[in-house]
């Protein structure tokens, strides 16, 4: 038989494919809560402008809460033929409440209702995404506050570089993630505008108060062009691209502890909680949660591909492919949610190995630039000559098979006539990271400095 919802004009059911391809349901079930929560809204301003009865608003009202108490027990039954979420919840309200059902869709399209439940469910995502950002940099910042002064070598090439603590190192995530943070605060509000009334695409004839419904729900006002209010999906993309920049910025940390844990660096132990066996190297402790976090990036990204695809070629305003935006929605935020999450966790586990850290520090001539700075202060060289000069040291240091700090001053001199024993004070790396001590930099009351910042804006 013909289809519930538009019978009227149709002879024929569709085809079994045409449903596969249509039907949504499968995933924008997920949207039955803020359908609901739209329908209540819509209800209420219709009985308020007269253009529905208060008792038909009740029966609306008390029929939404059978539907969404079915949903909530598990035992609704959602139908692949009546599509999508919207339908499904009207069919059930019709089943409860009758003949006032049937007034709920006036005024409205599942274009702007669709349009409103989407933004509804991505502003709950992005207060769940802050909320766990800031939990994530909290974790950070504990751990780096029992770090303060326990020195690493900083890498640049992935060379040792110069030696930095390990809560500098931790802090630079904190940063990355405020501006995740802020990322997903400044999408928030600018999709806070209720697409509600837009209807079809034109507006509608009855006289509707959107601003009502738009305060009901929450939203800062009502959209202003009911053509770009069906045809946005900006605010999703938004979502996307913040999810993807913070997606990234885990990834690199997870990439970090993944190497972190290798037996050649051993710069962390992170607890059995996040780590697997090998099934035939009985000595094996794998990082697999780092790797899963670093791997599902791959995920966030593809969604944010994927949308931005589905909507390049769109004439204005809506067209059904725009129902591919679910899915990868989310699948988008679930992995976020999950990998935030994980990180979290293993942030709180994650314990710092000092002796290890700092003998890799000492490494490969780290303080070669503390001894260029050396020789630029006390004998007011050039610091391209002094560069040259340490390049010489380094050499020899290389040639004995020893650090800077162990040649002897003979050796220094025979380079450099005017080196002293001095040198000595800034060559081990505890003297070199405490020397850092311009603003932002690694020295540990610089470190405490972004600490206490930090705690001041979490
Ligand atoms: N399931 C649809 C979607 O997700 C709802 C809107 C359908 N509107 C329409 N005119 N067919 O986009």
């Amino acid at each position: 038989e013909a289809n519930a919802m538009w019978g009227g004009r149709f002879a024929s059911s569709p085809a079994a494919l045409m449903e596969a391809i249509n039907a949504s349901i499968d995933f924008d079930k997920r949207l039955a809560d803020q359908d609901i929560r739209g329908s209540l809204a819509h209800s209420d301003m219709l009985a308020a402008q007269g253009i529905i009865g208060a008792a038909d608003r009740d029966a609306i009202h008390a029929g939404l809460a059978e539907v969404r108490k079915d949903i909530e027990a598990g035992t609704f039954t959602f139908s692949t033929a009546l599509e999508d979420i919207h339908m499904n919840v009207e069919q059930r309200l019709k089943e409860i409440a009758g003949e006032p059902a049937g007034r709920l869709h006036t005024a409205r399209s599942r274009n702007d209702q669709v349009a409103v439940d989407v933004r509804l469910w991505v502003r709950e995502a992005h207060d769940r995404a802050i909320e766990q950002i800031t939990g994530l940099m909290r974790a950070l910042v504990a751990l780096a506050e029992h770090n303060t002064d326990t020195v690493m070598p900083g890498f640049t090439h992935l060379q040792s570089a110069q030696p930095v603590t390990f809560g500098h190192h931790l802090l630079a995530y904190v940063e990355m993630l405020g501006r995740d943070r802020s990322r997903f605060r400044d999408s928030r509000r600018r999709l806070n505008e209720s697409p509600l009334g837009a209807a079809a695409l034109a507006g509608t004839s009855f006289a509707i108060d959107r601003h009502a419904t738009a305060k009901a729900l929450g939203f800062d006002g009502p959209t202003r062009n009911s053509l770009d209010s069906v045809s946005d999906r900006d605010f999703i993309l938004e979502y996307l691209s913040a999810a993807s920049i913070c997606a990234m910025h885990l990834s690199r940390f997870a990439e970090e502890i993944v190497l972190w844990m290798t037996a050649q660096f051993g710069f962390v132990r992170l607890s059995d909680r996040w780590t697997t066996g090998s099934s035939i190297m009985p000595q094996k402790k794998n990082p697999d949660a780092a790797e899963l976090v670093r791997g599902k990036t791959g995920r966030v990204y593809g969604a944010l591909f994927s949308l931005l695809t589905v909507m390049k070629g769109l004439p204005l305003t809506y067209s059904k492919d725009m129902q591919e935006d679910k899915e990868q929605l989310f699948d988008a935020a679930d992995t976020l949610e999950l990998v935030l999450a994980a990180t979290t966790g293993m942030v709180e586990d994650l314990e710092a190995v000092p002796e290890r850290m700092s003998a890799a520090a000492g490494a490969g001539f780290s303080t070669a630039t503390d001894l260029a700075d050396w020789l630029v202060r006390s004998l007011n060289m050039p610091f391209r000559d002094a560069h040259h000069v340490t390049g010489r040291l380094v050499a020899e240091a290389e040639r004995r098979g020893v650090g800077l700090e162990d040649l002897p001053i003979d050796a220094f001199q025979t380079v450099e006539p005017g080196i002293t024993s001095d040198i000595y004070a800034v060559l081990g790396v505890q003297n070199s990271v405490r020397s850092r001590k311009s603003f932002g930099g690694t020295a540990p009351d610089q470190v405490a400095t972004q600490i206490a910042w930090w705690k001041d804006h979490l």
